[in-house]
């Protein structure tokens, strides 16, 4: 299938893997990349600029097709090395780059200098609008079903896509909700030219993460997910579990008062403990409503291939029907 997403990025199927925290290693990048989508290894898993460049090589080694680097802009007391962590990115030859988190204006003259496409991740009109007028090549619109920071809007993708068709210029990927064939082809139909998927590439075989996430995500409907962090403005989906119930009460009972320090030990530093020991009830971690959709754990080539061909006979056969 040809898009103006596939163009940009010189790939084969217009899916993208988003950055994922413990998840994007250099297997889970290869991997979609392998099967014809574009992979995207996560920088602030990495963490150091040395570390990022070992990781990007480890993923040249496993693939020859193109793949990019998530750099995510999160507020924080001790910022990491993100100068370091540009100029790894350059150096190392990589040839997309996605943001998200903030504006990513401060990065973008010395990316595009390099000749790197930029894919911006944001949750609503406005801030696509902004990443168009920066000189972004693509974004990637996020909606509130999304794995991870929905933003404050709760603007829902049949919404948040027709309106970012009527307003960009630029290409865009539906980002949220994404899992099959049905996605791609209506995400097609309301103006995107691809989508970005986080929640169902965990449940693959090569997903680099422990078997109890992949399994917990086969369990979950989409009812499992919860809105945390929202009376700090840095609202995440995630599965539910007790240590996120207990988290909600915390949020309940302190109200306006709640302070990150008061969630801190549901919060802070779980992802190690469930991607790679499987310690499920760690704490908060993010996952999509579209878990409600995940039934399998496919090889990435297995959900990828699924879903263009079966996107293929959704527009042949079920909508050429209509259109008869
Ligand atoms: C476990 C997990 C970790 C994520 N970590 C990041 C991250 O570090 N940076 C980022 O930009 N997005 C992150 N995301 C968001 C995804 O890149 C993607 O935008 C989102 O998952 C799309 O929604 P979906 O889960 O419904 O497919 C994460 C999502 C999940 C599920």
């Amino acid at each position: 299938m040809k898009t103006k997403i596939t163009e940009l990025f010189g790939i084969e199927h217009p899916i993208i893997q988003g950055g994922m925290h413990y998840v994007g290693l250099a297997e889970m990048a290869a991997a979609v990349s392998n099967a014809g989508g574009l992979g995207i290894i996560t920088g602030l898993t990495q963490g150091t600029p040395e570390k990022l460049t070992a990781e990007i090589k480890r993923c040249q080694a496993m693939t020859d097709k193109p793949f990019g680097v998530n750099l995510t802009f999160l507020p924080s007391v001790t910022p990491p090395d993100y100068p370091g962590l540009v100029d790894a990115i350059v150096e190392s030859g990589v040839k997309v780059v996605e943001t998200a988190g903030n504006n990513p204006a401060k990065w973008l003259p010395q990316l595009k200098d390099a000749n790197i496409k930029v894919i911006h991740k944001c949750t609503s009109v406005r801030h696509s609008l902004k990443a168009e007028q920066i000189g972004c090549d693509a974004v990637s619109v996020d909606g509130f079903e999304c794995g991870g920071h929905p933003g404050e809007d709760d603007v829902t993708n049949f919404v948040l896509l027709p309106r970012a068709a009527d307003e960009l210029s630029i290409p865009f990927v539906a980002s949220g909700g994404q899992a099959d064939a049905r996605s791609l082809v209506a995400s097609l139909a309301m103006g995107a030219d691809g989508i970005n998927m986080g929640t169902r590439f965990i449940a693959t075989q090569e997903a680099p993460v422990h078997e109890n996430v992949k399994q917990a995500l086969v369990a979950a409907s989409e009812l499992d997910t919860r809105l945390v962090m929202r009376p700090l403005r840095n609202t995440e989906r995630v599965l539910v579990n007790p240590a996120v119930e207990r988290l909600l009460e915390k949020e309940a009972e302190l109200g306006s008062k709640l302070k990150f320090e008061d969630i801190a030990n549901e919060v802070a530093g779980v992802y190690p403990k469930v991607m790679t020991e499987g310690a499920m009830d760690s704490g908060a971690w993010s996952c999509g409503m579209v878990a409600g959709l995940i039934y399998d754990v496919p090889t990435v080539a297995q959900l990828i291939d699924r879903i263009m061909s079966e996107a293929d006979a959704i527009i042949k056969q079920r909508l050429a029907g209509f259109a008869a």
